[in-house]
């Protein structure tokens, strides 16, 4: 019930909102957005959750949970659940949300539902970095919407930070703290802890990845970084990458350096770009040193020497669902948009 005013990197000041009661006026959807959900852990089950809150916006039309089919409380009252996520697909959605992770099944649940008009929004880095650009050329063909706000940076707007500079002009670099357990872990160790009972920590705090090699290897952190070199310059990028098992952390160069595990990409001379990932020693001065506990943060530099910095909480459960709910947001609207467009078709 608070006002509050909406901008955007590089923009005038902004808007102001508000006060408005509730979330009800969200893309003034004339109907709830029907959405199948497979996967119902960490971020799904956050999603999920929550969206009793949102009346008249969603309705849940299917759940696939992987395993065992037991009770599930934390799930809407009435909504079915199946292990079959094609099941899903058939459930009468509209949009799907693909949160199980990995780069298969998934892949091909996604590209069916793109494939059969739906749109999907997913959380699965993995997969966008692997298949991003084909599952982005099937969303087009078939006039579906791929969004995947969470799966870099989690509540950080990343993707949106990288597009918004893109429209501003060339980007010359990109440079992030990624991985909120790496995060969580370097802090702990600095902190004395071991580096088994912070890893442990993370994976009970739902930061950490079902493997959480995938963390201390720098692979999440790399396939974050190769989605956002996509959107800024439409390549794949080889990365280099290395992670931040104990043994092999390279000593502390200065005295109070931070530790983090940094992500960089940048076109060098004759546009040739260079990728990395990698543990770090920043000065406690820099911005992305600031990234602390599960905290991400991102600045990209564009040709012209702007810079845009974006933050947030990059790992977890509400995170995570927030970054999910803002792109239902934009699937809403979209939908709205395209009911407008097409009774202006009709009246032409
Ligand atoms: N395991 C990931 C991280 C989750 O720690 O950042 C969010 O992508």
């Amino acid at each position: 019930r608070l006002p509050f005013e909406i901008t955007g990197p590089l923009a005038r000041p902004g808007t102001r909102i508000g006060p408005f009661s509730d979330l009800r006026h969200w893309g003034g959807s004339p109907r709830p957005l029907r959405v199948g959900v497979v996967g119902a852990g960490t971020g799904g089950g956050g999603v999920v959750a929550p969206q009793g809150g949102l009346p008249g916006l969603i309705r849940i039309t299917g759940v696939a949970v992987r395993g065992e089919r037991r009770p599930r409380p934390d799930l809407p009252a009435g909504v079915p659940v199946t292990n079959e996520a094609r099941a899903v697909l058939a459930s009468g959605c509209e949009v799907l949300l693909e949160l199980a992770g990995g780069t298969e099944p998934a892949g091909d649940i996604v590209h069916a539902a793109l494939s059969a008009g739906m749109s999907v929004i997913t959380a699965n880095k993995a997969l966008l970095a692997l298949r991003g650009a084909e599952l982005a050329a099937v969303a087009e063909r078939n006039g579906a919407g791929l969004h995947g706000s969470a799966a870099v940076g989690g509540g950080m707007p990343a993707i949106e930070c990288v597009r918004a500079a893109v429209r501003h002009g060339p980007v010359r670099r990109i440079t992030g703290v990624l991985n909120g357990t790496c995060n969580y872990v370097l802090d702990r160790i600095a902190g004395g802890a071991s580096f088994e009972a912070s890893v442990r920590d993370a994976q009970e705090a739902g930061f950490a990845e079902a493997d959480p090699s995938l963390d201390l290897d720098g692979i999440d952190a790399a396939s974050k970084l190769a989605v956002l070199v996509r959107e800024a310059w439409g390549v794949n990028p080889d990365i280099r990458t290395t992670g931040i098992r104990e043994t092999g952390l390279p000593a502390n160069p200065r005295t109070g350096g931070v530790q983090r595990l940094v992500a960089r990409a940048a076109r060098g001379a004759g546009g040739r770009l260079a990728a990395t990932v990698g543990p770090e020693f920043l000065d406690p001065s820099e911005f992305l040193a600031g990234a602390r506990g599960v905290g991400n943060r991102l600045e990209v530099e564009l040709e012209s020497g702007q810079v845009l910095q974006a933050t947030g909480a990059g790992a977890g459960r509400w995170p995570t669902a927030l970054a999910v709910l803002s792109d239902l947001s934009r699937a809403v609207g979209a939908r709205s948009a395209r009911a407008t467009a097409g009774r202006q078709a009709q009246v032409a």
